[in-house]
């Protein structure tokens, strides 16, 4: 069983909403998971039922060997970031981030019930020696200024710490916010969305300072976002979350590599993937017919069991080839950003659009007349109607 073990969880909101559906997942100690998907899907759901600010219709939430089910949240040991964050508005920035180092009383109660029921006796500091509090009374105070200064130190908000909250951009009360969940020692830090106030800029600054300090501290983090750049580069794993239900976990680049239906395919990758009509080809089972070409798989694989059904042909932009044989079409728009290359093509047969990005120069024009299929390595065929996948030349 994982660090964290989520079981089985459903969720519906005033009788008839399904939020959740079913979700099982295990997440690792010390891990950076990302919880990704469009709005609506259900990711600030499942972490605010984690964090116990909601009730699970059924399943089980374990973390650290604790069944936290059915746990207030002031006893389950988790930190959360609010995708709505608020801050204190009468208190210090400073006082902010030291108000939950002060305000963990429930908790350390319950864990030494938990203690206890195990057979250990109460002693002095119990707390220290579970590795629940690793403060020790007599330096809270100093301890707690000391995590404050560190905390702030990071986050780039050292100059704010006798501000309040109504005297701070919105940037910075979102570092606040972030700060005040950091500073604490909990099993899970669970964050939603929590760099999406941050300009560009220095976005990709704290996302780097982020990644770096999860590392170096070794905590568990379940970072939700509806970013895929996000996901995609800071993520150790990710999980991919559609209507309650979630679609595929992996390790971020496997998961755009190897999508195990259309739903993932199309939601990662900027310019989205290409999907094309195709079917199974009438003159062999080993071949799919897009935009009137018949493309021979490779590795032959045998594809009767599909012949008839729609299908979609998906390709990566940085896959599609200008090829001596493939879909006829037309190029309409050439782009240049960068180093990077837009080609888009219309397909002659089928008026599909193709769109192949590529960092290489090339001698093409707008109205030229081009052959498009996808690198061999790189095709990928699903079901159309239920979005399954067909085939994958990566998964071969
Ligand atoms: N308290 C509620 N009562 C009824 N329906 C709700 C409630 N909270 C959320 N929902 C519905 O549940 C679904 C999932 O919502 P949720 O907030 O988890 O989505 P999300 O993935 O976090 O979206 P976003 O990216 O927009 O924040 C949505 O359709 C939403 O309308
Ligand atoms: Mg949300």
């Amino acid at each position: 069983m994982g660090y964290i073990s989520l079981q089985n969880l459903s969720k519906t909101y005033g009788n008839k909403f399904k939020a959740l559906d079913n979700v099982s997942l295990e997440v690792e100690q010390g891990e950076f998971f990302v919880l990704l998907g469009p709005s609506g899907s259900g990711k600030t759901t499942l972490i605010r039922c984690i964090a116990g600010l909601e009730t699970v219709d059924s399943g089980k939430i374990i973390v650290k060997n604790r069944l936290i089910t059915d746990y207030p949240p002031g006893e389950r040991n988790v930190a959360m970031v609010f995708q709505n964050y608020a801050l204190y508005p009468f208190l210090t920035v400073y006082d902010n981030l030291a108000f939950p180092l002060k305000a963990r009383g429930r908790l350390r109660k319950r864990l030494w019930s938990e203690a206890l029921g195990q057979g250990k006796a109460p002693t002095t500091g119990i707390g220290y020696q579970l590795g629940i509090n690793p403060i020790k009374p007599t330096e809270v105070k100093e301890n707690i200024r000391e995590r404050v200064n560190r905390v702030a130190e990071m986050l780039q908000i050292t100059d704010i710490l006798d501000r309040k909250p109504g005297q701070i951009s919105g940037g910075q009360r979102q570092r606040v916010a972030l700060g005040r969940a950091l500073i604490r020692e909990a099993d899970v830090y669970l964050m939603d969305e929590p760099l999406s106030n941050l300009d560009a800029k220095l976005r990709s600054s704290t996302r780097i300072e982020l990644k770096n300090l999860q590392k170096k501290l070794g905590i568990t983090i379940i970072y939700v976002t509806h970013d895929q750049i996000e996901a995609l580069t800071m993520g150790d794993r990710m999980g991919v979350i559609n209507k309650g239900q979630l679609v595929q976990v992996g390790k971020p680049l496997d998961v755009y590599n190897m999508p195990d239906n259309l739903f993932v395919a199309g939601f990662l990758g900027d310019p989205p993937i290409n999907q094309v009509d195709c079917s199974v080809s009438e003159r062999s089972s080993t071949a799919i017919s897009f935009g009137g070409y018949d493309l021979e798989l490779p590795g032959k694989p045998d594809l009767s069991s599909h012949s008839g059904k729609p299908l979609k042909l998906a390709i990566r932009p940085e896959d599609v080839e200008f090829a001596d044989s493939g879909a006829k079409g037309t190029v309409t728009f050439v782009r240049s950003i960068g180093r990077i290359n837009y080609i888009s093509v219309v397909l002659s047969e089928t008026e599909e659009m193709v769109t192949k990005v590529t960092t290489e120069q090339l001698a093409i024009s707008e109205g030229d007349s081009v052959l498009v299929t996808p690198k061999a390595s790189s095709a990928d065929v699903f079901e159309r109607d239920n979005e399954t996948l067909v085939w994958s030349a990566k998964k071969q």
